[in-house]
């Protein structure tokens, strides 16, 4: 009541507008309408008098109603892609305002597919950037479409179009993507969304087919490069060498000069080794595809506490032998010269006196 009056007071102070904003309340305020569809809204005035009431358009447009004071506006098939309807009110005094209802009519896309599928290209290589095309064909309007590309359950670009035509339209949506080692064997799809506010959206979502991306990369190692092992007397030490690539990598091994020969026969086109000779020494392995080669190094040693291996005995034999041999016993009864000698060799060098 209180408002009506304000108004009241405030039409009478600014003279008589003409087509000014009416005080009308529009149910809905905004209208979403699928193409073919119905359409029906309402224009109700607030005033507490009036000489009459009606919508004008220029499609389904509703004449001059008197003694309401809501007026339907309805269409039962909206076949049109631009519809501007207007309620318009008719004071007593003869003064008239009005307010347009917004409409929108959309249509979801026909069609939303990624344009030469990925598996015709071929694999794609590392570091390479590839242009993807995603085609939405007759989608009204355009500038409530957004597009959004998918990897997997990841977003990883969205894109929107600044187009003023009503009518349906045809676009398309180009992703750069730099393929990465990770994106092997990844989904991606691309999705046509109309952003129509609240209630609609869940219609208005039409997504392309899945496209497996396979990406070519070198081989790459699951654990580092260089790794240092160590033997023990328990059980055969196995040295893994592997790694990740596509096309799946081959691998070669290379054993310490000295069990070079003894190990001719060992199958060695596998990730991982079981040398049948426990011996240290610098190992290596070469895992190779149509991308690229990397080598991994192992360094296997003797475990420090182990002072009892064959080559550690060998050499102690060996050391004893050249000791007595050349020096005689003289060197031994000395200061104990003998036992400082004997436990350099041991540490020092146990395998290069075998
Ligand atoms: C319009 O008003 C009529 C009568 O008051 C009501 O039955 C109908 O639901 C309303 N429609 C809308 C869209 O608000
Ligand atoms: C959208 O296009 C209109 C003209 O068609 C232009 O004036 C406006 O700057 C554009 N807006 C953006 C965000 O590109
Ligand atoms: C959109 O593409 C479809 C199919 O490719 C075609 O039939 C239609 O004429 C195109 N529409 C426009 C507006 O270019
Ligand atoms: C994609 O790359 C092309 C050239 O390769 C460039 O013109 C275009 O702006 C890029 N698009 C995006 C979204 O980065
Ligand atoms: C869309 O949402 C409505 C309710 O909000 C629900 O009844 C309907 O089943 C949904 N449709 C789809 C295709 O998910
Ligand atoms: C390495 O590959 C072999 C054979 O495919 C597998 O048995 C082993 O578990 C793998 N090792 C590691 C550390 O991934
Ligand atoms: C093993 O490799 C290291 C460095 O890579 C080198 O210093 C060392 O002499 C090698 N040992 C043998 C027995 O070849």
């Amino acid at each position: 009541m209180l408002r009506f009056f304000i108004f009241g007071i405030l039409i009478a102070s600014t003279g008589k507008p003409v087509s000014a904003a009416c005080k009308i309340e529009m149910s809905p305020p905004r209208v979403m309408v699928k193409f073919g569809h119905s359409l029906t809204a309402n224009c109700t005035s607030l005033y507490s008098e009036i000489a009459g009431i009606g919508w004008e358009s220029t499609y389904g447009g509703v004449g001059l109603q008197t003694g309401i004071s809501t007026l339907p506006f309805k269409i039962d098939t909206v076949e049109r892609w631009v519809i501007q309807p207007t309620c318009y009110v008719t004071l007593p005094n003869g003064d008239q305002c009005e307010e347009p209802l917004s409409v929108t009519v959309y249509q979801v896309p026909e069609s939303v597919s990624i344009a030469q599928p990925l598996s015709e290209a071929g694999p794609m290589v590392e570091g390479k950037q590839y242009r993807m095309q995603c085609d939405i064909v007759n989608v009204a309007p355009a500038s409530l479409l957004s597009v959004y590309w998918h990897k997997g359950n990841k977003i990883i670009y969205h894109e929107t179009f600044n187009e003023s035509t009503l009518s349906p339209v045809n676009k398309s949506s180009i992703l750069n993507l730099t393929a990465q080692r990770d994106d092997d064997g990844s989904q991606i799809s691309c999705e046509a969304k109309l952003d129509l506010g609240p209630g609609e959206l869940n219609h208005s979502a039409v997504q392309s087919k899945s496209h497996e991306v396979a990406v070519l990369y070198p081989p790459a190692f699951i654990n580092p490069e260089t790794e240092t092992v160590e033997l023990s007397d328990r059980e055969n030490i196995i040295l893994y060498c592997n790694a990740t690539g596509n096309p799946v990598p081959v691998y070669s091994w290379d054993f310490p000069q000295a069990i070079q020969e003894m190990s001719k026969n060992e199958d060695v086109n596998q990730p991982f080794l079981i040398p049948s000779f426990q011996f240290p020494g610098n190992y290596s392995c070469k895992a190779s595809n149509t991308q690229g080669t990397r080598i991994k190094y192992f360094t296997v040693i003797e475990a420090p506490r182990d002072r009892t291996t064959l080559a550690a005995i060998i050499g102690v034999f060996v050391a004893l032998g050249v000791l007595l041999f050349v020096g005689g016993v003289l060197f031994v009864t000395r200061d104990g010269t003998f036992s400082c000698n004997q436990s350099k060799y041991l540490r020092g060098q146990p395998s290069g006196t075998v």
